[in-house]
């Protein structure tokens, strides 16, 4: 196992903060846990007697699995928060919860809510490490990472390919957190999506931005496709699903303009016929069912290096 000297933060809250070089060390760390999950007996002993908190208040299949399965393979005690059927519903606030169940002694808390900044609202009132899980439309730092290390591993670099994500830009935290890194790292981002779902100020997120797909995909080394987030839309923004697929739809006929071993991704949720026909989401250049595999390796590498960080503090 790699040794993790350069990681002194406490928290991961979100891209933005991190340096290129932190971003690489947690995809290198991630490199050498990938082949725990290939073995017969699928566990290391590396957080053991360390007690990780999951606290989920929005919906999630991938990430709080992912956060699961890794925790369990780096032999962490996890406990599993739910929303419904906690104290939340009698008044609690989400402070007094988490101060609450800190008293616990947890190690680490990985949080996902639907307030932009909850993560970090905890990180200054806990002294357990902090993991933002999805923080509204604001970030979602560990998606990038894997995201990343999945073009990584797929192209062998990210540093000047092009990276066309299409959609749902001005709802989504996936996006925000992938222009950081991705930028970061030397790729040129492509953003692309109705008008209707652009945030306003999004040429200053550092990426070029279109308004057709087939501009967006044209010599794309990475197509990335997002969900319409209707949970987080105040108004409607386009008159159909119907609509939407046949102007903004990844089909195999648009993907004929991007490079010939263009890599698909898409975090998930994903809604087949909406922004991505089947043939595509099933078909040969996709990779997701791979970022989802790649997730619990790039998250036993935050845990390990965030609870590193908090020995070498202690
Ligand atoms: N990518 C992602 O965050 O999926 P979930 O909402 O299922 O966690």
């Amino acid at each position: 196992m790699s040794e993790a000297t350069s990681w002194v933060r406490k928290d991961l809250l979100g891209i933005a903060e991190l340096s290129a070089e932190e971003i690489r060390l947690v995809l290198d760390t991630a490199d050498t846990f990938r082949e725990v999950s290939e073995r017969p007996i699928k566990k290391v002993p590396t957080l053991r007697g360390k007690t990780v908190v999951n606290l989920f208040f929005e919906p999630s299949t991938r990430t709080r699995s992912s956060f699961e399965i890794a925790e369990k393979r780096l032999s962490a005690d996890s406990l599993n928060f739910s929303s419904s059927g906690s104290a939340l519903s009698k008044g609690e606030s989400l402070v007094d919860t988490a101060l609450n169940l800190e008293a616990m002694a947890p190690d680490l808390v990985v949080v996902r809510h639907r307030h932009p900044g909850a993560p970090h609202l905890l990180a200054r009132r806990l002294e357990s490490g902090v993991i933002n899980a999805g923080d509204g439309a604001h970030e979602h730092p560990t998606q990038a990472l894997l995201d990343a290390y999945t073009i990584r591993r797929r192209k062998g670099r990210i540093s000047g390919l092009t990276v066309a994500i299409i959609g749902d830009i001005e709802h989504s935290r996936v996006v925000r957190s992938n222009v950081h890194l991705l930028t970061k790292l030397g790729a040129h981002v492509r953003l692309a999506g109705p008008r209707t779902m652009m945030p306003v100020g999004v040429e200053g997120l550092g990426a070029e931005v279109v308004y057709t797909i087939a501009e967006a995909v044209t010599d794309a080394d990475v197509v990335m496709m997002l969900r319409i987030q209707l949970e987080r839309q105040s108004r409607t923004l386009f008159p159909s699903t119907q609509e939407y697929f046949s102007v903004f739809g990844l089909t195999r006929e648009r993907l004929t303009a991007a490079k010939e071993d263009v890599i698909i991704m898409h975090p998930g949720p994903m809604n087949r016929g909406v922004e991505i026909a089947s043939e595509v989401a099933d078909g040969p250049y996709s990779v997701i069912l791979e970022q989802v595999a790649n997730g619990v390796a790039v998250r036993m590498a935050v845990l390990y290096l965030l609870s590193g960080a908090r020995r070498e503090a202690a």
